[in-house]
């Protein structure tokens, strides 16, 4: 009796269980069918969402000039709320697994630790990835050969490039229109009455106004240096690390400020800093610059990039070729390889060992802690 009774029970839950599975297989996809046609906000429409964007005011650093901002793109606080969502999204990838931020990580300075970096195929680009910090204020093209003339442009690439996110435009637009958080998010960043207006050019929109919220310059450098009144003081072996950096006579010299200048360090040129041996220009493995400018004397030239927090960047230079700061000075003092358009500023020197601490200490003071502190910079996932 007991037993007849046990099986009953059971199967009855077997039953249960089963109906209770169909309920979800059947009836659920048929109710969120039905949603879907109702709820793509009526027809897409987003005017019942507020448009009233507030202007995003930018910290400038007084030593710094102004930041050089597109006229048709002005920062407000939703769009570079937006652009910061974008960014850290990896819905703006092929199989929903790589953001921007794989390849620029907030606690690296926005590179990605690897020598070159590693798209949604699991491939490998020939380059390395780059800080982001106070890209704002670079005015002379993006990327190491300089390809894209502004941020918004820069922005079209990484989605379609095969070595990076693997996807098309139009699949992001209609990705960003079905998401439950993204319509009312443009809307509110841009003045669109509709889900079928939010495109590329308003998210490429986007990311550019968060990048340009990048800013840095609060390093132990600029605390000690570069203000009238020194917040902190530079301890001897970071002097003199400064005062090697910035030597200006003209034998035996690192000549580093030359073409990484204060206050950005770097950011604005391309030149050849004697990486390669080639035996004419039409020699190198990367032509860079050369590359786009057509010109041949530009092959193997590369942007010369920023120093400021470059402690957290490594591996070093546009194909990771050096793990550390140690390596960089070795190729410097050495004098790099000869080619027709190797800069004249990389002439060759020798440090003691107290000396190349010394520049080593001085290039850690570029490190800015308490921009890595500001919890606006990272995910907000
Ligand atoms: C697969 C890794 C990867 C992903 C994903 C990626 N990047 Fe990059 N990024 C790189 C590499 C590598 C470079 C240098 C490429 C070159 O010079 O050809 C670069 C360069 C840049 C630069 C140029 C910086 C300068 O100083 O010139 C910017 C800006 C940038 N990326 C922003 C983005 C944004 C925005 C996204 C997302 C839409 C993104 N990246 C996605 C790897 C990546
Ligand atoms: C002739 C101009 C020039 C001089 C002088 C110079 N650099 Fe560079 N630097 C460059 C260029 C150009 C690159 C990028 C080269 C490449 O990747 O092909 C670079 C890259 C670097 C990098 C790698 C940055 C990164 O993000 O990967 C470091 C670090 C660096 N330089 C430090 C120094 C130091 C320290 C000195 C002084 C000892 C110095 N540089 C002198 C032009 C210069």
């Amino acid at each position: 009796m007991t037993t007849q009774f046990r099986n009953f029970f059971k199967h009855a839950l077997k039953l249960t269980l089963s109906m209770e599975r169909w309920f979800f297989i059947v009836l659920i996809p048929i109710f969120l069918l039905t949603c879907k046609k109702d709820s793509p906000l009526n027809n897409g429409d987003l005017t019942h969402i507020q448009h009233n964007p507030l202007p995003h005011e930018i910290e400038q650093p007084e030593f710094f000039s102004p930041m050089e901002i597109p006229s048709d793109n002005p920062l407000t606080i939703e769009g570079v709320r937006l652009g910061r969502f974008l960014f850290y999204d990896p819905i703006l990838s092929a199989d929903s697994s790589l953001s921007c931020a794989s390849c620029h990580l907030p606690e690296l300075a926005f590179a990605d630790g690897q020598k070159t970096s590693q798209g949604v195929t699991g491939e490998f680009g020939s380059r390395s990835s780059m800080s982001l910090i106070n890209v704002g204020y670079f005015n002379n093209g993006f990327f190491w050969d300089g390809r894209a003339q502004t941020l918004e442009d820069q922005a079209l690439h990484p989605i379609e490039d095969p070595l990076e996110m693997n996807e098309s435009w139009a699949n992001v637009e209609e990705k960003l229109r079905r998401n439950p958080i993204y319509p009312k998010m443009f809307r509110q960043a841009f003045p669109i009455k509709n889900e079928i207006e939010i495109t590329r050019d308003l998210a490429i929109k986007a990311i550019a106004q968060f990048e340009r919220t990048l800013i840095s310059a609060n390093s132990k450098y600029d605390q000690a240096v570069s203000f009238d009144n020194p917040t902190v003081e530079y301890s001897q072996l970071e002097l003199d690390g400064y005062l090697l950096y910035f030597r200006d006579i003209q034998t035996n010299h690192p000549g580093c400020h030359h073409c990484h200048a204060p206050p950005l360090f770097g950011g604005d040129t391309y030149l050849n800093n004697g990486l390669d041996e080639v035996q004419d220009l039409n020699d190198f493995n990367d032509l860079g610059y050369g590359a786009v400018t057509g010109s041949q004397f530009d092959n193997g030239k590369f942007k010369t990039p920023s120093l400021r927090n470059i402690e957290l960047s490594a591996p070093y230079m546009h194909d990771g070729r050096f793990e550390t700061l140690e390596e960089v000075l070795e190729h410097y003092s050495s004098g790099g390889h000869y080619a027709d358009n190797l800069d004249p500023n990389i002439t060759g020197f020798t440090m003691t060992q107290y000396e190349k601490e010394a520049l080593l200490a001085f290039l850690k003071s570029l490190t800015d802690d308490r921009f890595f502190e500001q919890s606006e910079i990272k995910n907000p996932f």
